[in-house]
């Protein structure tokens, strides 16, 4: 007789940190940790990471369409946890799981990019850095050497110089995929952002009420006191020598911005000689106008519901987007994926991982500095029970399960 402990303890690519069990006692599950952020941040932080558009309708329809899929084990094929180890772009990752692409998490929990970037060195996932994130390409390049994505929005002024200069220091810098995102056409409104003051109208201002959700949490405003002020790391320089906050803020609002079009796609396609990835499809007819393009992958996207509220999940676009796409590129998906469980339902409907952007917040929220670590741990614990349990002996293998899914959508 196994015990089941002990097999996920001695099973390979398991690089757990040494505070797990301690951690695991408090936040078992990453929806404890969501919880445990409520709590332990600032509301205005927590509103900024937690919320999507409008009243989270599209938040809620992630989460139920990824809660809806479910899989038919075949039991007697499995003596052990599998590994989960994966090859994405040529490289070899623990798990197929990576951080998302977020801008400005350094207001969840300041200092957020290089602690998520070096919890993922740590554990060898991807980290995918936000061009509006709170670090510098240089910086990350640093930390994260080995599972370094960055994903770029759009700068189109001057023939894209601005664009086009970050795709330079990224090379150099040894960025080794870049993802364009697509799906920000438009800024739309996060009503809980509008609401703790952090709705835009170019400027941050922190308010009294502010001020006291600071002060009211000591270990944010010690990681606040270690890491200064947030700041646009990537657009600070473009912004002018001496640029403030608010000046780089009003630069990043009227330079970056629309999306990418398909001529732009083959424009970065032309520049930009390593993996390049595009995220944010829901149609299959997009995927493969980005697969004729020569773009190496694509991430099934609606922005974890923070643009409008009535995009589809991206796990209900997925199986579409896998048949158009077949082997021409590698599809991944994003959007709602609070579990290990959840990643074995976006590989069984033909992924080749998943991203997760909200739960490594709730990590940080919960656990500060240890937060990012815990958030890989767990997923990766889970997702090794779960293709267990659904009897795959590794990733690729969860394909081969009986899905019920009853949100795909047919095109
Ligand atoms: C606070 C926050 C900021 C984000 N900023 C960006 C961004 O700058 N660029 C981008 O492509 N996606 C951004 N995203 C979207 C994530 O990359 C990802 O698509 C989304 O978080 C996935 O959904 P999930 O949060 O449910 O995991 C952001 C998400 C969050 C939560």
């Amino acid at each position: 007789m196994h015990d089941i402990t002990a097999i996920a303890a001695a099973s390979p690519g398991a690089t757990r940190s040494p505070n797990f069990l301690k951690h695991q006692r408090w936040f078992p599950t990453i929806y404890d940790l969501r919880r445990g952020a409520e709590r332990r941040l600032p509301h205005f932080a927590y509103e900024y990471g937690d919320g999507g558009a409008g009243a989270d309708t599209g938040i809620r329809h992630n989460w139920a369409a990824l809660d809806a899929v479910e899989l038919v084990p075949r039991y007697g094929v499995m003596p052990k946890l599998p590994p989960v180890e994966v090859e994405l772009f040529g490289r070899r990752y623990a798990a197929p799981l990576g951080v998302a692409p977020m801008g400005s998490p350094i207001v969840v929990w300041p200092g957020a990019d290089k602690l998520l970037a070096r919890a993922a060195q740590r554990a060898r996932v991807p980290y995918t850095l936000g061009v509006a994130g709170g670090a510098t390409i240089e910086e990350i390049a640093a930390i994260a050497p080995d599972v370094f994505w960055l994903q770029l929005y759009r700068f189109a002024k001057n023939e894209h110089a601005i664009g086009f200069e970050l795709v330079k220091r990224a090379e150099a810098a040894g960025v080794h995929v870049l993802m364009l995102t697509l799906d920000v056409p438009v800024r739309t409104v996060r009503s809980r952002e509008v609401k703790v003051g952090l709705g835009g109208g170019g400027a941050f201002k922190p308010d009294w009420r502010m001020v006291a959700g600071m002060v009211k949490c000591p270990g944010w405003a010690v990681a606040m006191l270690r890491n200064n002020l947030p700041r646009f790391a990537n657009i600070q320089p473009y912004a002018g020598p001496n640029a403030s906050l608010n000046d780089t803020i009003r630069f990043a609002r009227k330079e970056m911005g629309g999306a990418f079009s398909w001529d732009e796609v083959a424009r970065y396609r032309d520049r930009w000689k390593r993996p390049l990835i595009v995220k944010g499809l829901l149609h299959p007819a997009d995927a493969e106008k980005a697969v004729s393009l020569g773009v190496d992958g694509i991430v099934v996207s609606n922005h974890g519901g923070r643009q409008i509220e009535a995009l589809p999940p991206p796990i209900d676009c997925l199986p579409a987007i896998v048949n158009a796409v077949g082997n021409r590129a590698t599809v991944m998906m994003d959007s709602g994926v609070r579990s290990g469980t959840d990643v074995a339902r976006a590989l069984a409907l033909g992924a080749s991982a998943a991203l997760a952007g909200k739960a490594f917040l709730w990590g940080l929220g919960a656990l500060g500095s240890e937060g990012p670590g815990h958030v890989i741990d767990l997923f990766i614990d889970e997702l090794q029970s779960a293709l267990g349990q659904i009897g795959a002996q590794s990733p690729a293998e969860a394909r081969s399960v009986v899905i019920r899914h009853p949100g795909a959508l047919r095109f």
